[in-house]
């Protein structure tokens, strides 16, 4: 007997055929588990669509994708003389309109489902949160063997699922893991912004999440200009700002992202950068008055650094500052960064405000860029 498999996962009914020497039979069934993996086959059934001679067919076809008739779950299918599109309902208006295009007839036929893969989504019955870094997902701890198995069933790219079971934390703003599934591992390499990135989870400082940020960042960076990265972690500022041509100085506490960082400029074959190990508040004193750019993302204490930092930006240059604030004043901040800057002489003028992600109920991660004029 050779058994095939229609399903559509949480949509329709499972069903499954045999098919046997004199046709096909059907039975109802609950789900199917499949190496511990749900799989969604594409079930055949009548729907509407547009018979159009072949010659015509892919004028039609883009005609209904500019038109967003085209029904995207379903796949197309053709004769030796006919193409068949599924679409989705249209009013005569449009129907009218597309007799311009190529003339079509409307059939109803069996257009079988799109195949898609299956998600962690499919398995759990709802969307769980977590964070990919290189090959290596990380889980919340509430409902974390669950969550990891759905994600090994459907992500080949992931091989090693990990739970926080701290805080970020410390000096260096690292976490602790706990193993959940596949390899024992922390360390893994991640792509951004076309760079690769050496990154250890528990031992330095790294999250996917502000990888929008750090585009901004580069969008105003021009090739030449000096930029001093006080909190630089494995590089992710650094390197990409380097990368368009900018010279970088990244400074670091903790000697396991200053070897990733200094790992990553090797992978991406970046020379014009300077990395330093040590205390920024000592280290940052040496480049006064030098830097287009000063990058502060070390949110929970970046206050403590800002006469360091201001010290270190050229007239005119540019202090990148990140802190954590509360929903109802979120730059607050501000008042420190003018009172620092009266304390050495300085003018400051804020550029830019923005939250870069939430970080907490009712709490963000925000940026203020401001520019410092003066300083002595
Ligand atoms: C929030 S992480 C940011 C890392 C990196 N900019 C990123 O986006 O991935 C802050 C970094 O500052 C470093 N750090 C903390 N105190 C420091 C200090 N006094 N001097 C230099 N680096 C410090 C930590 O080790 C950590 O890598």
């Amino acid at each position: 007997m050779n058994l095939k498999y229609h399903l559509h996962f949480n949509q329709y009914i499972f069903i499954i055929y045999s098919r046997l020497p004199d046709g096909l039979y059907s039975l109802p069934l609950a789900d199917i588990l499949i190496d511990g993996c749900y799989i969604a086959l594409p079930m055949a059934e009548e729907s509407s669509g547009l018979r159009v001679q072949r010659e015509y067919g892919e004028r039609m076809r883009k005609a209904l994708v500019e038109r967003s008739l085209l029904d995207r779950s379903r796949k197309i299918r053709a004769d030796e003389t006919h193409v068949y599109l599924p679409v989705l309902d249209m009013d005569a208006a449009s129907s009218n309109n597309l007799e311009q295009i190529a003339p079509f007839e409307p059939v109803q036929i069996d257009f079988s489902l799109e195949e898609r893969p299956a998600t962690p989504e499919d398995i759990l019955g709802y969307r769980p949160s977590f964070e990919v870094v290189g090959d290596i997902a990380m889980v919340e701890e509430a409902d974390a063997e669950a969550v990891a198995a759905a994600i090994m069933a459907t992500s080949k790219g992931i091989k090693a699922v990990i739970a926080p079971v701290s805080d970020v934390e410390g000096e260096f703003r690292t976490r602790r893991f706990r193993h959940i599934a596949g390899e024992p591992r922390t360390s893994t390499i991640h792509k951004e912004h076309g760079l690769r990135y050496r990154v250890d989870l528990e031992g330095a400082y790294f999250t996917e999440r502000l990888g929008t940020e750090r585009l901004r960042l580069a969008r105003q960076v021009r090739p030449d200009d000096f930029v001093l990265d006080m909190f630089a972690g494995v590089g992710p500022f650094s390197l990409l700002l380097a990368k368009k041509g900018a010279q970088v100085v990244a400074m670091d506490k903790n000697p396991l992202a200053i070897k990733c960082l200094k790992e990553n400029a090797l992978l991406n074959r970046v020379q014009n950068i300077e990395i330093l190990e040590g205390d920024a508040a000592e280290l940052a004193l040496g480049y006064e008055g030098q830097a287009d750019h000063v990058i502060m993302n070390l949110p929970h204490s970046a206050s403590s650094f800002l006469v360091p930092a201001m010290r270190a930006a050229k007239s005119g240059g540019v202090v990148h500052y990140y802190c954590i604030a509360p929903e109802d004043d979120l730059y607050r901040d501000e008042a420190l960064i003018r009172k620092a800057a009266k304390e050495m002489g300085a003018e400051v003028e804020a550029l830019y405000r923005g939250i870069v992600r939430s970080y907490a109920p009712r709490r963000h991660n925000v940026v203020i860029d401001f520019q410092v004029r003066g300083q002595i």
